[in-house]
């Protein structure tokens, strides 16, 4: 058998690569990296695609070796599991052949169509905002929102294993930044009164679902720190809006904090099933978000994917008996996993990671279980800290009871076989920042 994946001290060293600023050196290294992995037949990530587009079972293609092979994915982020839902595919072919296929230009110089506006007015009611601005992906809605509100003169707190689109967010803002530990309300609450006298406005920025974990923000605990601060809060809910709240609110509204979050982002890659991000808040800060570079210089969301996105909000608000049925497969297979004494870490959601804090364990785990028909990204450095490594499952609705019962019997016998630290017992807790802050 080739190994699928490449060993963890090569992955390591790989990613040394970060730190060099020499441009030609850093082209070197990769390329030497790319070639190793070439002759010894191994493929990297990169080289690993879809036959049939993403779905609960799809046909992954290696380049090395030259291979196709049906799997159950547990990598997919289309949590309603509507990318092949058919109304919302006639509903985008509708679109394309009306609207065509891309816009051409930005919003500021008419790249938007109705479908835009449409998008902007639905996404504001369901959330509980006065108004949305719409961004042509959820990275560059972080990107573009973080460093276009936050002033030079402000102070960034940002939760500890928040993803890179918010910390790269905060990159580009020459605010000053700080980093709380993960879900720590305590933490958060010391550096508010630390840092407080030394800033203009604070902005306080945490997911609502964390892609790595799973773990859900305690927000009702930071939005009263409120009574006590005074801070902007932003929540990321990518992982949450669309299937949290009885109507796909989000989690902002099913913890009933929507009045005290100030900006509720999510992308429209995961439950929607399209590309594309928004942001909803009042109408006066929207203002202030339309007027950045992300907004006013980069090309429109396609109307294709705009209409897939309202034709994914018409199927939930049609159909909310999908949420529940997705959180009661959430409660099946966390049921599983738990008799069988896997360490889930905090999480809840239907992001469910089996932590395995020895990444070279991990990485032989993940390559059997995909000789075994199962695909799912082994999460390691610099998405976790160095020594720790997770299998991270995805749960989706077309995920069949049959798909999660063989995946935990597969699980169970090859983490065995492998002697991998994921058992309760025997796992020491993770640290709670994420390496790439
Ligand atoms: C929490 C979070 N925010 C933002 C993004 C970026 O969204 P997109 O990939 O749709 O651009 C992601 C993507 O995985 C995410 O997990």
């Amino acid at each position: 058998m080739i190994d699928q994946f490449i060993s963890i001290a090569e992955v390591l060293g790989y990613l040394k690569v970060e730190n060099i600023s020499d441009i030609e050196e850093r082209a070197e290294i990769i390329q030497e990296f790319l070639n190793r992995q070439a002759s010894k037949g191994v493929g990297n990530a990169y080289e690993r695609y879809l036959e049939n587009g993403a779905s609960t079972a799809a046909n992954v293609i290696t380049t090395y070796p030259r291979a196709t092979k049906e799997c159950i994915m547990w990598c997919v982020n289309h949590y309603l599991s509507l990318n092949k839902n058919a109304n919302v595919i006639e509903k985008a072919c509708r679109a394309m052949k009306h609207y065509g296929t891309g816009c051409g230009t930005s919003a500021c110089s008419c790249g938007m169509t109705s479908l835009h506006k449409e998008i902007e007015a639905r996404v504001a009611k369901l959330v509980g905002k006065e108004e949305a601005v719409v961004f042509p992906t959820g990275f560059t809605t972080n990107l573009g929102g973080i460093s276009y509100l936050v002033g030079d003169r402000d102070l960034i707190l940002i939760d500890g294993e928040s993803h890179s689109s918010m910390i790269n967010g905060c990159k580009l803002s020459i605010a000053k930044k700080v980093a709380f530990k993960h879900n720590d309300v305590a933490d958060l609450e010391i550096k508010l009164k630390k840092y407080g006298n030394e800033c203009e406005n604070i902005f306080v920025l945490v997911e609502s679902a964390y892609s790595m974990s799973g773990d859900l923000s305690p927000l009702k605990e930071i939005t009263a720190l409120k009574k006590s601060y005074k801070f902007y809060l932003y929540v990321d809910e990518a992982h949450s809006f669309g299937f949290y709240g009885e109507k796909g609110q989000g989690y902002c509204y099913e913890q009933g904090v929507t009045e005290d979050v100030d900006f509720i982002m999510s992308t429209f890659s995961k439950a929607t099933a399209a590309v594309g991000g928004f942001i909803a808040s009042k109408h006066k800060y929207c203002g202030i978000l339309r007027w950045g570079p992300m907004y006013m210089f980069q090309a429109c969301l396609t109307p294709p994917d705009a209409a897939v996105i309202l034709a994914c909000l018409d199927e939930i608000e049609s159909n909310p008996a999908m949420i529940r049925e997705l959180h009661e497969k959430n409660q099946y297979m966390r049921g599983l996993l738990n008799a069988k004494k896997f360490n889930l870490g905090h999480s809840q959601s239907p992001i469910i990671p089996i932590m395995v804090p020895s990444p070279a364990k991990l990485l032989s785990v993940v390559d059997d279980l995909y000789e075994e028909g199962i695909y799912s990204t082994p999460i390691v450095y610099p998405a976790v800290q160095k020594h720790e490594g997770r299998i991270r499952l995805i749960l989706n609705l077309a995920h069949t009871k049959e798909q999660i019962d063989y995946t935990v019997e597969m699980l169970e016998k090859i983490c065995k076989k492998h002697d991998a630290p994921c058992f309760l017992s025997e796992t020491k807790p993770e640290s709670n920042t994420v390496s790439h802050w």
